[in-house]
């Protein structure tokens, strides 16, 4: 069986990436121009962002497809006494009656959306936008070498007291959908024992240069400003924001 975003990855995601980096966080944060902006973030994970969001006293609230993800979001929250509003959803279907000043989707998540599912999920953000709202997003770029894996690899392993977990992958490049497909295996040891392992499929799309400004405006944002924001990720590691607008 196939699980997205379980146990063993959302385990080894809250052990690298719990809470988001200073330079990145304090980009997001400067689209909150006043106390009362409701924001919104789809596909929120373990609350990387929506909790130190929370911490500045800003009205956010988020949704994710995995149930483990949100448990992480859930048990951090308590430990720093806040209690989010986060829940169970998939944002090609969100509805919604509320209305948001800013949506924020940070690191790389919509590339995890394929293009009918992108092209649904745009315009259901530009749905709960305020008219003068914005939608904050990051995208995966194409690169001039696209990094396959033919055969398993070993690409990660972490300890944890007594312990560890392998993570091997496997990865091709589909250049019909433009999506390098890659298949994740995570091995939970002990003592030398495999105890459980979680199989995770990971489809990211790669967007080639203007093709993510090209399905902007026919789903609902005439105009996007992109920010660089150096060093973002940390020393040497900057990255690119599409602040998405509706109005003219
Ligand atoms: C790379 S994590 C990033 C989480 C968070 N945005 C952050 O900045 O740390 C991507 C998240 O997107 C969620 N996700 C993937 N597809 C989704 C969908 N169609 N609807 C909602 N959430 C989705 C995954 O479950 C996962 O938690």
């Amino acid at each position: 069986m196939n699980d997205y975003y379980g146990e063993l990855c959302t385990r080894l995601y809250e052990g690298d990436k719990s809470s988001a980096n200073k330079k990145e966080l304090e980009f997001y944060l400067s689209f909150v121009k006043d106390e009362n902006m409701k924001v919104l973030e789809p596909m929120c994970g373990n609350g990387r962002m929506l909790l130190p969001f929370m911490q500045q006293g800003i009205d956010i609230e988020g949704f994710d497809i995995s149930k483990d993800m949100l448990k992480a979001c859930i048990e951090k929250s308590e430990r720093i006494n806040l209690k989010p509003n986060v829940w169970y959803q998939n944002i090609e279907d969100f509805k919604s009656n509320k209305k948001y000043d800013l949506v924020i989707i940070p690191f790389g998540s919509f590339s995890l959306l394929a293009d009918d599912v992108a092209v649904k999920s745009l315009r259901n953000m530009k749905a709960v936008l305020k008219d003068d709202g914005k939608l904050l997003l990051t995208i995966i770029k194409k690169k001039n070498e696209i990094e396959e894996l033919s055969d398993w690899t070993e690409t990660n392993r972490v300890s944890f007291n007594k312990e560890t977990v392998i993570v091997y992958k496997k990865s091709f490049y589909d250049k019909r959908t433009s999506l390098l497909n890659t298949k994740i295996r995570y091995e939970l040891l002990q003592r030398d024992e495999i105890k459980k392992v979680e199989m995770m499929d990971l489809p990211l799309r790669l967007y080639g240069p203007g093709e993510f400004e090209s399905i902007l405006n026919p789903n609902g944002f005439n105009n996007f400003t992109i920010h660089e924001v150096k060093d973002g990720y940390g020393e040497g590691i900057s990255f690119y924001v599409y602040e998405c607008g509706t109005s003219i």
